[in-house]
């Protein structure tokens, strides 16, 4: 059995009181959580005060983005080992705002994959398609160009060390939210694409969708077959709408 996931992606929100808030809220509302793992993913510069308030509770904490370099002359930029050294268990790659807005293109996704991997940190990578490729018919192809890419630099044991996220990127912040059978159809198609390698690998790997997931879809969404939790943008910032979808997810 897949535990499932539920992940906050807080991306560039907050100020030190309010993910105080935030994660008091979410620890204490946590009783009716049932088995699911649940992590949250703060811009870097709350992760250390983030760490300290988390530090001995079931919840981990992880990062939005990492460099693909381990140290040196790259200004403005954060390592794997350094989002380590505060305890950060994950750490995001190839989130669709990266792609699309700096430019990552899939061998740099493939990259941080591979250095997050290096340094101990489980990645959880995103992949998915614009409305103008969907409405190609080009989800597929997309999604598996994607993956593939990682594939071919990692190799398929590591996937075994990875989360995927499936996010439709006219889903993202849009309040569109890919129908359940939607999200199902591509993520039991990524698990078939990694069966074709490794089908232990594939049958053991989590897939995430994210997108406008909010308490009243989660259960919908998380009721199908491939779909082994979530990974939550806007709503992760609301603590009460945050935990109903850990309980839809545990
Ligand atoms: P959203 O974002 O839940 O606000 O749509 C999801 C994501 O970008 O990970």
């Amino acid at each position: 059995m897949r535990r499932p996931m539920v992940a906050g992606n807080w991306k560039m929100n907050g100020t030190q009181a309010e993910a105080a808030a935030l994660v008091g809220g979410i620890e204490q509302g946590l009783a009716g959580v049932r088995h699911a793992e649940i992590l949250v993913c703060p811009p870097y510069i709350l992760v250390p005060v983030v760490a300290e308030w988390l530090s001995g509770s079931r919840v981990t904490w992880g990062g939005q983005n990492l460099s693909a370099h381990k140290s040196g002359a790259y200004t403005g930029e954060i390592s794997g080992s350094m989002l380590r050294d505060f305890g950060c268990s994950h750490v995001i790659v190839g989130h669709s705002e990266r792609r699309a807005l700096y430019g990552e293109s899939d061998q740099t996704v493939a990259e941080k994959f591979r250095a997050a991997q290096s340094v101990g940190l489980v990645p959880i990578l995103c992949v998915g398609e614009t409305l103008a490729e969907r409405e190609a018919s080009q989800t597929e192809t997309v999604v598996a160009r994607q993956l593939d890419a990682v594939v071919k630099l990692a190799g398929i044991a590591a996937m075994d060390n990875a989360i995927v996220a499936y996010e439709p990127v006219w889903a993202i912040g849009t309040g569109r939210t890919a129908t359940p059978e939607q999200a199902q159809s591509v993520h039991a198609f990524i698990r078939a694409r990694l069966a074709q390698l490794s089908a232990t690998v594939a049958e053991r790997l989590r897939i995430l969708y994210g997108g406008s997931v909010k308490a009243a879809n989660a259960q919908q969404l998380f009721g199908q077959p491939d779909i082994d939790g979530g990974l939550i943008g806007g709503a992760s910032l609301d603590v009460e709408e945050f935990l109903a979808i850990c309980r839809a997810a545990g």
